[in-house]
């Protein structure tokens, strides 16, 4: 049976600020649920919120901060879907050159971070419920120099596999995504971004890098279909088999 709707769900998107958390938090506001965004920034926090549909709350949560996230669940009370997005910048480095200190700082964010929200989170979900992590086909295909981001994002799939199994009914899958054109990549300035996403566009298969809204149409699919659980749902536009 498919969930037919997210009408009067209550969803928590951590990472909701920007990016695909963001589509994904216009998209469950869009059908009907009550969102929550939660990020670190408060600025970044309350210009996405003012973009989202009347009803959507958001709470200033630093996953670095235990306290923060317990705040946050505490402030929402029971919920029905967790959408996990959040992700700091990943500076490239090979293991051989980057400083422990440093390296141990990656897996902060994207997977402490991850595994304190779902600690939280867990106990609150209500029967039907969901978390959907994202992470990135970074963790099957790496490149030189992203070996401990290959790491964190493999660390997500297993956490997701284990989770699924530790928290069932409640479902738990993953989403890691290819190249999508998000915020994450304003670091790089015009034109030298279009010229990247032009060349990784021509490295998948279907000519593209992706939009924030393919990965928000999976995390809805994720959300909605009562029947899928410990999956990894790759939206990559064909990238690992190109
Ligand atoms: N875009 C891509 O091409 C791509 C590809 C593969 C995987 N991914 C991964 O997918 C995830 C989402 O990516 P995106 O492109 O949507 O990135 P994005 O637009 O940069 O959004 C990242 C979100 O994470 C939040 N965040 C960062 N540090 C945080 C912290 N300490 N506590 C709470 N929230 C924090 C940011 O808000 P604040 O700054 O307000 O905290 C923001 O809302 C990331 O993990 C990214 O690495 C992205």
């Amino acid at each position: 049976m498919t969930e037919s709707t997210l009408t009067g769900r209550r969803i928590v998107v951590i990472g909701g600020s920007s990016g695909m958390g963001l589509a994904t938090a216009h998209a469950a506001a869009t059908a009907g649920a009550e969102v929550t965004i939660a990020s670190s920034n408060k600025e970044r926090l309350q210009t996405a919120l003012a973009g989202l549909p009347d009803g959507a709350d958001g709470l200033v949560t630093d996953l670095r901060n235990e306290a923060d996230v317990i705040a946050l669940f505490d402030h929402v009370g029971e919920l029905n879907h967790l959408v996990f997005t959040a992700g700091d910048a990943a500076p490239p480095g090979t293991v051989q050159d980057t400083p422990l200190t440093e390296a141990r700082a990656m897996f902060d964010v994207r997977l402490w971070g991850a595994i304190t929200a779902v600690k939280y989170a867990a106990p609150r979900i209500r029967r039907g419920g969901s978390i959907t992590l994202t992470t990135g086909t970074i963790g099957v295909r790496p490149a030189p120099g992203r070996a401990l981001a290959a790491t964190s994002a493999a660390a997500a799939e297993g956490l997701v596999r284990g989770l699924a199994i530790e928290l069932a009914p409640i479902r738990v899958n993953a989403v890691p995504s290819g190249t999508v054109r998000t915020p994450m990549w304003d670091a790089i300035p015009e034109p030298q971004r279009t010229a990247l996403f032009a060349t990784l566009a021509q490295r998948t298969l279907t000519g593209t890098v992706g939009e924030p809204e393919n990965i928000a149409a999976a995390h809805l699919h994720l959300m909605q279909n009562s029947f899928v659980t410990g999956t990894i749902l790759t939206v990559d536009g064909g990238l690992l088999l190109a």
